[in-house]
Order: C-alpha cells, then sequence, then structure tokens
C-alpha cells in the first residue's frame, strides 16, 4: 500500500484574473500562497509523511510544491521537476479571459475546449513568441514533442510515461508520494487512476490548493480516495472552477 497525494497549486495572478493560463509560467497571488500554506498544514494535520515529491517546470506548482513542505517541515524531500507535469497547453486561448471568451463564442464552445477529452484549443503557431520552442527550460527537448495546443486526451499522453517512469515505481516500493502541479495534468492523471470515461472526465473540476489523496495498492489499483479537508468547501471550490468558463 502507499499514498498518492495529487495538490493543485494555489490560486495564480491568472485564476484571480480568469486568463487562460496553459504553459504560460504565472505566479501565486497572495490567495495562492496562502492556499498552499493552508494545503500544508492540512497534510501535517492528517500526519500525512512523503518519501519523495514531483513536480511541473512552472513557478505556481514549484512554488506552491516548497510552501507545503515548508509547513511539513520537509523541505528536504528529493523533488523532481518535469515538463511532463505541466498544465495542458492551451494553445491560442493562453491569455484570454474565459469569460470574454465564453462571450464571444458561446459556453458550449468553452466547455469543449477547457473540458472535453479529445477536442483542443486552437492551436498557437510555433512563430509566436509565446511557444514553448522559444523558451530556454524546454531547449534540451526535441521541439518536435513541444506543443502549440492539447486537448486532455494529447495532455494524458505526455503525462503518462512521467507516471509509469518516475512516480510509479516509487509508489510500488510502498513510498509516499506527493505530486503538485495543475488542473488539467491533474484531470488526466485523476481520469488515468480512477478510469473516468471520456464522457464523465467533462465534469471534473480540480480546486486550487486541495489536496486529492489516493490509497493504492501494490498493483496501484484505487483502494480509496477523497479530498482532505472540509467537503462542502471543496464541492464549492470545484463549482467555482467550473463557472469560470461561463459568460
Ligand atoms: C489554465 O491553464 O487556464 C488553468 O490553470 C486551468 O484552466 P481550466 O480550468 O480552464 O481548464
Amino acid at each position: 500500500m502507499s499514498t498518492l497525494v495529487l495538490l493543485r497549486h494555489g490560486q495564480s495572478q491568472w485564476n484571480l484574473e480568469n486568463r487562460f493560463t496553459g504553459w504560460v509560467d504565472v505566479d501565486l497571488t497572495e490567495q495562492g500562497r496562502a492556499e498552499a500554506v493552508a494545503a500544508g498544514q492540512l497534510m501535517k494535520a492528517e500526519g500525512l509523511h512523503f518519501d519523495v515529491a514531483f513536480t511541473s517546470v512552472l513557478k505556481r506548482a514549484i512554488r506552491t510544491l516548497w510552501t507545503a513542505l515548508d509547513e511539513m517541515d520537509a523541505m528536504w524531500l528529493p523533488v523532481q521537476r518535469s515538463w511532463r507535469l505541466n498544465e495542458r497547453h492551451y494553445g491560442a486561448l493562453q491569455g484570454l479571459n474565459k469569460a470574454e471568451t465564453a462571450a464571444q463564442h458561446g459556453e458550449d464552445q468553452v466547455k469543449i475546449w477547457r473540458r472535453s477529452y479529445d477536442v483542443p484549443p486552437p492551436e498557437m503557431p510555433t512563430s509566436d513568441a509565446g511557444h514553448p520552442v522559444h523558451d530556454a527550460r524546454y531547449a534540451s527537448l526535441d521541439n518536435r514533442v513541444l506543443p502549440g495546443t492539447e486537448s486532455l486526451k494529447l495532455t494524458l499522453e505526455r503525462v503518462l510515461p512521467f507516471w509509469f517512469d518516475a512516480i510509479a515505481p516509487e509508489l510500488k516500493q510502498g513510498r509516499n508520494v506527493l505530486v503538485t502541479a495543475h488542473g488539467n495534468s491533474l484531470r488526466a492523471l485523476y481520469k488515468f487512476l480512477n478510469q473516468v470515461s471520456d464522457e464523465d472526465i467533462l465534469e471534473v473540476n480540480i480546486p486550487t490548493g486541495m489536496p486529492l489523496k489516493f490509497e493504492l495498492d501494490d498493483e496501484l489499483n484505487v483502494v480509496q480516495f477523497g479530498y482532505l479537508g472540509d467537503a462542502d468547501a471543496v464541492a464549492k471550490a470545484a463549482a467555482a472552477v467550473a463557472n469560470q468558463g461561463k459568460a
């Protein structure tokens, strides 16, 4: 048996401004930092002890991890960062306001772009200065793996190699793992772990700063899962995420 906690970063500046963020490296707001502190305190109060942590190469997730580990007095923990845990690339929508985009293209279209399993948002061309091929942090990667847009399906396809190569082997040895990442890279893992159908994943929204704990058996089947903390607060926060795409 092992424990896995998935933690979405705290509120970012663009969460606050309700803008599509994707691979843009936006930092936490004051509230986001407070959410990360609260998440760390909650995990400590639950008596959780981790052996290893994983995060993306985006500062909102990295800072959330640092902050939560600080609260747990566990800053010594081995941490591995990977671009494969990044947020889903939001293509040409990155930077746009979600409610304005819904007013322009309709709420149904925005829900398809945000929550469908296999429809990617409009693509960002490689000529765009914001495309990851121009970002030094991805310089060691072959440009062909760097996305200009991603559906949830494409996100899952690039998260899974990291799951199998880096995360799953730790869990299989009975180690407890904390993954601090993003709304959609974590939805991808959630879908995979809980075997959620392509249809049902549309209604799954992951709130910021709320630890989601899984108990896994030796084959990494889910024995039990659920958010730590107050269930009403979690449900309200998840509904607020869903509503970000309303006009
Ligand atoms: C973003 O990239 O905009 C958010 O982190 C996740 O957005 P979503 O909830 O609209 O998918």
